[in-house]
């Protein structure tokens, strides 16, 4: 942390400034939707890695290429911001895939997604052997597989979904292709940050602000709330405490990625709502508040702008950011496409803000 006098100074004036950020994980969608909702992120972010789960899926290197110009040109104001790329891994993907990803400069990670995970895995991995060509290509030349980790069987509880896939899926996965690169992606569980912390350097995961911040109680007390609906599902207070102590440790296994997920309102508050929380309008400001409320401001920077960067391999940003202790009340919704969108905190507080 380069400057702040959070430590000395909690009063309301107080100030942090860190290196600008990186979102690992974001869902940008397509079209009136994209334009409407990526600014939030590229002003910001000085980089993201962008989910492929678009109907269709980004599945090839040159959809990805044509996905890109789109967001560019949806986050033209902000012309430093980087969207990193993915591809949406399927039982097809060819080996030779990774090889155009890799030549482009463009794609940084390939996606799974189980089939029926979440939303727009339809056409997901049905057996993760269907894959093994094309893993061992990744693994080889060094493109980081980065997972869904909830396993799908319709008799698996939701609230076991991660555990169970650590069990039936994960440490085989990790003990066939011992050096491939894998970020274990919005773990919510403390089986998951004992998974991470335990396995080798080649295995990382990213933390959502909203897990933790809330746990299952802020979904399912006093009505069902959808707009707190995600997946994996918000879990148990232990749950949440975990995530806390990972993200505060030091241990640089652990990195920023918001999950971001966009819907509409009428998807959302829908007699079958969708899964996703939106979180990018504040993602920092949303993530200080969860290190704040534990005391522990000085970890943020290597949270957000540190950890995800050494483990992509790339440079850490040049900008820095500027957030100060003052709340701000968050719009009851923002315009999306044709619709809008309710962001998380709707008409209520945040406790900080992005100055700069
Ligand atoms: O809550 C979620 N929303 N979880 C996911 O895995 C997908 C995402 C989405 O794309 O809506
Ligand atoms: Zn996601």
């Amino acid at each position: 942390m380069s400057q702040t006098d959070h430590l000395s100074n909690n009063t309301a004036s107080s100030t942090l400034t860190i290196i600008q950020p990186d979102d690992w994980h974001l869902h940008l969608r397509d079209g009136d939707g994209l334009m409407a909702i990526a600014p939030f992120t590229a002003r910001q972010c000085g980089r993201a890695i962008i989910m492929p789960n678009l109907s269709p899926p980004i599945t090839t290197t040159l959809q990805a290429n044509d996905y890109q110009k789109r967001i560019l040109s949806a986050t033209q104001q902000y012309p430093k911001f980087k969207p990193l790329m993915t591809l949406y891994l399927t039982d097809n993907t060819p080996p030779d895939e990774i090889d155009q990803a890799i030549k482009s400069g463009l794609v940084f990670a390939v996606k799974l997604y189980p089939a029926g995970a979440t939303t727009n895995s339809e056409a997901g991995v049905t057996d993760l052997k269907k894959c093994y060509p094309t893993l061992e290509r990744m693994q080889k030349l060094g493109l980081p597989l980065l997972v869904h980790g909830e396993v799908t069987h319709a008799n698996t509880d939701i609230f076991d979904r991660e555990k169970i896939f650590i069990e039936q899926r994960l440490i085989k996965l990790t003990q066939d292709f011992p050096e491939l690169k894998i970020v274990f992606e919005h773990i919510t569980t403390a089986d998951a940050v004992d998974f991470v912390t335990e396995s080798s350097s080649f295995i990382a995961a990213t933390i959502t602000a909203h897990h933790l911040l809330m746990n299952r109680n802020d979904m399912l007390v006093g009505g069902i709330k959808p707009h707190h609906y995600c997946l994996p599902v918000l879990k148990r207070e232990t749950h949440r405490e975990a995530l806390i102590t990972a993200v505060t440790s030091g241990n640089k296994k652990f990195f920023m990625g918001t999950d971001s997920a966009p819907h509409s309102q009428k998807n959302k508050e829908n007699s079958c709502g969708c899964a996703g929380m939106f979180t990018a309008f504040a993602a920092i400001e949303l993530y200080a508040e969860a290190f704040d409320q534990v005391d522990s401001l000085e970890s943020l920077e290597q949270f957000s702008s540190l950890n995800g960067a050494l483990f992509y391999g790339l440079k850490v940003n040049s900008d820095k950011i500027t957030l100060q202790r003052k709340k701000w009340t968050v719009p009851t919704s923002y315009p999306f496409g044709d619709d809008n969108i309710i962001p998380l905190r709707s008409g209520q507080t945040i406790n900080w803000t992005l100055l700069s």
